[in-house]
C-alpha cells in the first residue's frame, strides 16, 4: 500500500531520493483507478474509489471572499481575475529566492490527477478531481533550507477586479501557512486544474494549494507568494477569530467548532434531503498523516 512511506518524512526531507523512487514505484505498480483509491480512498480501504462531484458543483458553490461572501459570488465575479503572466515569489529560507513563472515551477514535473475529499469548516464536503503537482516538488526548485520550519502563502490582491477586496469584507491579502512537514507531505499539492481543465478562476486560478486532511480554508487560492520561514506565520481565519479557527485546522469530527459540531457533513450535490454523512478523522487521510501529530493534543492544537 501507498501509506508506509509517508511516515518517513521529516522536516528536513524536501524530496529525499529514496522516497522519490519509492513513490515512482508505487505509481508504476498501480492502475489509474487503484492510484485514485490509494490516495483518495478511505484510509485503510484500498480500492474504494471516490465518485467526484460534477464540474458544475465544484465551480458554482465556492468560497473566495475576494469576490464576495456568497457561495455564488465567486462564479459570478471571478471572471474579472487577471491571471496573465502569473508568477510566484518564493522567498525566505531558500537557496534560490526569486520570481518563478508557472513554467519555471512545473518544468520537468509530470502533472498528476488526485481525487481528494474536500471538507469545508462550514460542515459541507465535495470530492474533487484535482490536477497539479506535489508542493514539495515545486519547493525543491527554490531549494528549501534546513532551518525553514513553516511555509507561508499569500493570495493575489487585485482591488479593481475584486469586489470583496474593495468592500474589505475581511482583511486582504488572504494568507495561510503550514508546518514544513505538512507542506512536504506527499498528499499536499499545488493544483492548476480540475477535471483535466485549467483551474477555473472561482476555484483559485491559476494555481492554489490543496491540503486534503485540513479544513478547506487552509487551501489558499491564486497564490502569488510562498515564504519559507522560521516561525508560525499569521493566517487569515486565525487572525479573525483565534478561538474558532486554529493554525492547524485538521479535519476532526471529535473537536467541535464553538458554534457547530464537526461530527458530520452535508454532501454538496446530494440534493436537498440527502442524509448527512459522518466526517472522518483527518478527512479520511488518518493513516497517511496522523503521525505528523503524534504527541500533540488535538483539542488544543485545533
Ligand atoms: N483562498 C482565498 N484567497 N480566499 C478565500 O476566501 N476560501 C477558502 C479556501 N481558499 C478562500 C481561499 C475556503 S473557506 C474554502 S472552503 C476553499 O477555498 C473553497 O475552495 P473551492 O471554492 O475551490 O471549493
Amino acid at each position: 500500500m501507498a501509506h508506509r512511506w509517508t511516515n518517513k518524512l521529516t522536516k528536513a526531507d524536501v524530496t529525499p531520493e529514496a522516497i522519490w523512487l519509492n513513490r515512482r514505484q508505487i505509481i508504476a505498480g498501480l492502475t489509474a483507478a487503484g492510484m485514485a483509491g490509494a490516495l483518495g480512498g478511505r484510509a485503510g480501504a484500498a480500492g474504494d474509489t471516490l465518485e467526484p462531484n460534477s464540474f458544475d458543483d465544484i465551480t458554482s458553490y465556492n468560497n473566495y471572499y475576494e469576490f464576495g461572501t456568497g457561495k455564488n459570488d465567486p462564479a459570478a465575479n471571478a471572471g474579472a481575475l487577471d491571471t496573465s503572466d502569473w508568477s510566484i515569489e518564493i522567498d525566505g529560507m531558500v537557496d534560490r529566492p526569486g520570481t518563478y513563472t508557472l513554467a519555471d515551477l512545473t518544468e520537468g514535473l509530470i502533472e498528476e490527477e488526485r481525487i481528494y475529499r474536500f471538507r469545508c469548516v462550514e460542515a459541507w464536503s465535495m470530492i474533487v478531481p484535482w490536477n497539479g503537482f506535489e508542493l514539495a516538488d515545486l519547493l525543491a526548485k527554490a531549494g528549501v533550507q534546513e532551518a525553514a520550519r513553516y511555509v507561508a502563502f499569500e493570495t493575489v490582491v487585485q482591488p479593481e477586479n475584486m469586489p470583496g477586496v474593495r468592500r474589505k469584507v475581511i482583511p486582504f491579502p488572504y494568507v495561510e501557512g503550514l508546518r514544513i512537514d505538512e507542506a512536504m507531505h506527499p498528499l499536499t499539492m499545488m493544483a492548476t486544474g480540475i477535471y483535466g481543465k485549467p483551474m477555473p478562476n472561482q476555484n483559485g486560478a491559476p494555481i492554489r494549494l490543496v491540503v486534503p486532511w485540513k479544513y478547506g480554508f487552509k487551501s489558499i487560492k491564486s497564490t502569488v507568494r510562498i515564504s519559507l520561514v522560521a516561525d508560525e506565520p499569521p493566517t487569515t481565519w486565525n487572525n479573525l477569530n483565534a478561538r474558532e479557527y486554529g493554525f492547524y485546522s485538521n479535519v476532526n469530527p471529535q473537536v467541535s467548532h464553538p458554534r457547530w459540531s464537526q461530527a458530520s457533513e452535508r454532501v454538496i450535490g446530494g440534493g436537498l434531503f440527502a442524509k448527512r454523512q459522518e466526517t472522518l478523522m483527518f478527512n479520511g487521510y488518518e493513516e497517511e498523516v496522523a503521525a505528523l501529530y503524534d504527541g500533540m493534543d488535538l483539542t488544543k492544537n485545533y
